[in-house]
């Protein structure tokens, strides 16, 4: 087991296990109020993957418990089903001592743990992340959020879970293309801020497509332990959690640019990495080979990737009008040589629209 600690006040601890879940009664029965009950809130494919070992890990611990569902998919994250699952738990008596399990993807994660920092102003939350994406980035952070008609996660509060219990063995059922989106957030962890894990990402990428544990499991805790230090640094996100947006400013104006219905999160952050780097060249801030590298990595772990059919000029514009652009003015995390980046202001618009067009031609 690899214990990674948030250094935060209070601090909590993400532990990372293969095979942790068949203990997670043991684990959540401390952030559990006395008389209280435990509500896994969670989506129905990982309800049927994987929730009989959990009832069973929290019957075995002698937990109350309730499961909730909430309906799949990122369309089912907003207000109105944080709603209904408050009004569920009410039903179920949940009361100020409740503890809310966060057992899913991303989605869950965000909605559930928005639902434990409102419900009675506040409750006990702990979460058990079952995507690559919610293992390595969502479920650690403080981050709570839903969507608007208007934008992604527009109404959020921060709000930290008690304990992540993290069990890289639920990732076997996890669609591969899922799987595939959450290693580009791998690859920005190392590209970052971590040379030698991203040598090490090189050399295994076949064991990673491959979902071996003696390379998968060791990333996600790295990764971990890299989400911890920045998040402790920047709580919320004035400066250095800046840098975990690396391939992100191109990235969302991807989804957006495409209705979030053409690339998963990861595939569109892929694709992002590789025009920061495109851009970076451009400005001569890094280098030829370390951008080969970059992109063969990438390319290796996450293809197919969708193709970009947006026109540059439009994905610039989606750029602009991101929430992240401030005053107007575009700022992008840019490589500046493997392991680090910088963020990077009042970068020439033909420069971003020339590094895109790049991106798209290349074939993935
Ligand atoms: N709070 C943060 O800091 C933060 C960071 C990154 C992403 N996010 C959010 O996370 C969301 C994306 O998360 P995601 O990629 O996990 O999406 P998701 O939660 O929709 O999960 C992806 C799909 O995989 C399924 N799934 C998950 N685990 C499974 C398993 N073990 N077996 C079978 N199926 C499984 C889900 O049911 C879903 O269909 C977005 O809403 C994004 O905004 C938040
Ligand atoms: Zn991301």
């Amino acid at each position: 087991m690899r214990t990674i600690t948030v250094s935060l006040v209070p601090p909590y601890a993400a532990e990372v296990e293969r095979g942790g879940l068949a203990r997670a009664g043991a684990w959540a029965r401390p952030f559990l109020p006395a008389g209280g009950r435990a509500f896994v809130l969670t989506v129905p494919p990982v309800r049927r993957a994987w929730g009989a070992a959990l009832e069973a890990a929290l019957a075995a611990a002698g937990l109350a418990f309730t499961t909730l569902e909430l309906p799949d998919g990122e369309t089912h994250k907003r207000l109105a089903e944080l709603e209904s699952l408050a009004e569920a738990m009410v039903a179920h008596g949940a009361g100020r001592d409740a503890l809310v399990i966060a057992f899913g993807g991303g989605v869950i994660g965000d909605v559930a743990a928005f639902l434990a920092s409102v419900y009675m102003r506040g409750i006990a939350l702990v979460q058990i992340p079952t995507s690559l994406v919610a293992m390595i980035d969502s479920a650690l952070g403080g981050k709570t959020a839903v969507n608007l008609a208007a934008g992604k996660n527009l109404l959020g509060t921060f709000y930290h879970p008690g304990a992540i219990l993290v069990d890289p063995a639920l990732l076997a059922t996890l669609p591969e293309r899922e799987y595939r989106s959450g290693l580009a957030e791998a690859i920005k962890v190392a590209l970052i801020a971590d040379a030698p894990l991203f040598a090490r990402i090189e050399r295994d990428i076949a064991a990673l497509r491959a979902l071996q544990p003696a390379a998968l499991d060791p990333l996600i805790a790295a990764c971990l332990e890299h989400k911890a230090r920045i998040v402790a640094a920047d709580e919320r996100e004035g400066g250095l959690r800046r840098i975990l947006n690396y391939g992100h400013t191109f990235g969302h104006a991807l989804e957006t640019a495409t209705g979030y219905t053409h690339f998963l999160h990861g595939e569109a952050v892929a694709w992002g990495m590789i025009a920061a780097g495109r851009l970076a060249l451009r400005l001569g801030r890094w280098s030829e080979p370390e951008q080969r590298r970059a992109e063969a990595a990438i390319l290796a772990l996450c293809r197919p990737l969708p193709p970009i059919r947006v026109a540059p000029d439009v994905l610039l514009a989606h750029m602009a009008s991101d929430k992240k652009a401030r005053a107007g003015e575009l700022h992008f995390v840019l490589p500046a040589a493997l392991g680090r980046v910088e963020v990077v202001s009042g970068v020439p618009r033909d420069a971003v629209l020339a590094a895109l067009a790049d991106t798209a031609a290349l074939r993935a």
